[in-house]
């Protein structure tokens, strides 16, 4: 079943007519269950319209499964880095913690630098930026590709696992590269606990694959020694109902994700993603090949290595068509008491 535990609603202070600053606020409404949602939504809706001067420019529900399975029936939301000092432990398969300066504001990053942030202290320092997308999804598109390029429903879950990275239980393609194993998809001590070290031709998870750009972790390739500078703490939610693969033509329905991350450089972090990783092959010798699952394209290429050649499979669309989005400041709660109390 899909619930709806949770709400998003964006705000702008109207202000007079001469007043020059108008600020836009995001707030996100999240419970663990729809009748606890529901009622603080209506508490909130109702301080906003008693409020003279904000007014509610858009609001969308958004939830998750209990499996947390995005509309195209994938787990969603298993990878996250591990941020020195946090106290939550990494993988023992992969990579060191991450500087903190990476996401939060005012501490050294990778680089032994701190990020430029808002002044003073008491408004910048413990924030962090927030990177807000909304995505349509085309499931029905990209179950008519699979179905195009494959001869049974088994094949066709094993070509949609290549191009995602791991199979809709989340499990990863290093850990089970032919056949999903939903004990290890299910089990988050395992399902991210793998490096590509023993994949360097990228034939149990394909370099293209979504997972595997945007997070290239071991993977051996001297363009790649900035991977630490590009992660980012992701927080997705989708909105709409899952389509299953049998169902391949289009209805119309409003359905997707709002990709939400933090990082510390948001918009340098995101545009390097989506230019040089999801949009542009090079770095993995793949000319310019577009990421299956994000990449913008018509007509496009997906290269699967296999033995002892690789497959090719071409007429790839936009599966998830951008809408719109933003960066924001996402204050810390010190600073929030610290705005509540300006004169
Ligand atoms: C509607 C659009 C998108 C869909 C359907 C989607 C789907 C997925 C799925 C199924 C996974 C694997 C689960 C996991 O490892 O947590 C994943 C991982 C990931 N995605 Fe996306 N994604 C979308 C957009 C984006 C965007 C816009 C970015 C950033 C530019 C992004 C960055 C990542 C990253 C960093 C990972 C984790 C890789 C790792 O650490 O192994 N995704 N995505």
């Amino acid at each position: 079943m899909y619930v709806a535990p949770a709400s998003i609603g964006f705000c702008v202070s109207q202000g007079t007519p001469s007043s020059l600053l108008a600020i836009h606020v995001a707030a996100a409404v999240l419970s663990n269950d729809e009748e606890s949602w529901k009622k603080k939504l209506a508490e909130l809706t109702k301080e906003v319209q008693e409020n003279k001067g904000i007014e509610t420019i858009f609001s969308q529900d958004f939830g998750a499964t209990e499996e947390v399975k995005n509309v195209f029936g994938f787990r969603d939301g298993i990878s996250n880095p591990e941020i020195e000092g946090s106290g939550i432990d990494g993988y023992p398969q992969y990579d060191k913690p991450i500087k903190a300066g990476e996401f939060v504001l005012g501490y050294p990053g990778e680089a032994g630098t701190v990020k430029p942030y808002p002044q003073p202290d008491a408004l910048g320092k413990n924030g962090s930026f927030l990177i807000f997308r909304k995505y349509q999804s085309q499931v029905a598109e990209f179950n008519q590709f699979i179905k195009e390029n494959t001869n049974s429903p088994e094949e066709g879950e094993l070509l949609a696992a290549k191009m995602v990275g791991r199979w809709k239980s989340g499990a990863p393609l290093p850990l089970s590269p032919e056949e999903d194993n939903p004990d290890i998809g299910e089990d988050p001590e395992k399902n991210n606990d793998f490096s590509f070290k023993n994949d360097e031709y990228g034939k149990k998870c394909p370099f293209s694959s979504h997972m595997r750009r945007m997070n290239p972790r071991d993977a051996r390739n001297s363009v790649l020694q900035d991977i630490r500078l590009h992660r980012i703490i992701r927080k997705s939610v989708s909105f709409g109902d899952i389509v299953p693969p049998e169902i391949t033509k289009n209805d119309g329905k409003e359905r997707g994700q709002f990709f939400m991350g933090i990082s510390a450089d948001a918009m340098g972090t995101l545009e390097f993603l989506l230019k040089q990783w999801a949009n542009d092959a090079n770095f993995i010798s793949l000319g310019d090949e577009k990421d299956p699952m994000i990449g913008v394209q018509e007509d496009g290429l997906f290269t699967k290595p296999s033995d002892p050649m690789v497959d090719r499979y071409h007429g790839l669309q936009t599966y998830n068509i951008m809408k719109g989005g933003d960066y924001c400041f996402l204050p810390s709660l010190t600073a929030l008491k610290w705005i509540s109390e300006l004169k």
